[in-house]
């Protein structure tokens, strides 16, 4: 089973997407029994009382490609996650600095950027802040699906 944390500021836009997009293509491939994935924020902003729904436009792009985010609420990473999980993904570098800063570093290598996986390394824009869930969603899923391939092909 590899266990994989998404991770991003407030885990209501890209870190969702990227949960939801990577158990898609998983399921798709009937390999959902080898993945477990799950997503976070490494800030509390909307994970208080119970964690905020995924933000609409976030949710709206996901329904447009088939897939359903309504279960997800959002929750901040711990120190324990550390050791939870085999990999743990950020969005964009920041979101590292983050990371490290919630599991106190990372000994066993775990940490690393979505979009590494591909030939154009990059950050993911916050589109919070941009507005464009569309470039959001076509980075991430290109992340997801190189990262998925990454991992396949190391079995
Ligand atoms: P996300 O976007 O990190 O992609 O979930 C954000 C959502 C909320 C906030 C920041 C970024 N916020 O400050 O509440």
């Amino acid at each position: 089973m590899k266990k994989i944390l998404f991770v991003c500021l407030g885990n209501i836009c890209r870190s969702p997407m990227a949960e939801f997009i990577f158990k898609k293509m998983v399921k798709d491939k009937g390999l959902d029994a080898k993945y477990h994935i799950a997503s976070a924020a490494t800030s509390d902003e909307e994970a208080y009382d119970g964690g905020n729904p995924v933000y609409p436009p976030a949710r709206r792009k996901l329904a447009e490609n088939g897939i359903s985010c309504d279960v997800k609420r959002a929750v901040q990473i711990t120190k324990a996650d550390y050791e939870r999980y085999d990999l743990i993904i950020g969005m964009e570098q920041s979101n590292i600095t983050g990371i490290l800063r919630i599991t106190g570093g990372d000994p066993e290598n775990k940490v690393k950027l979505l979009m590494s996986y591909t030939d154009t390394p990059k950050d993911i824009a916050d589109p919070w802040y941009s507005g464009n869930f569309d470039i959001t969603y076509d980075e991430i899923y290109r992340g997801c699906k190189a990262l998925l391939e990454h991992i396949e092909s190391a079995n």
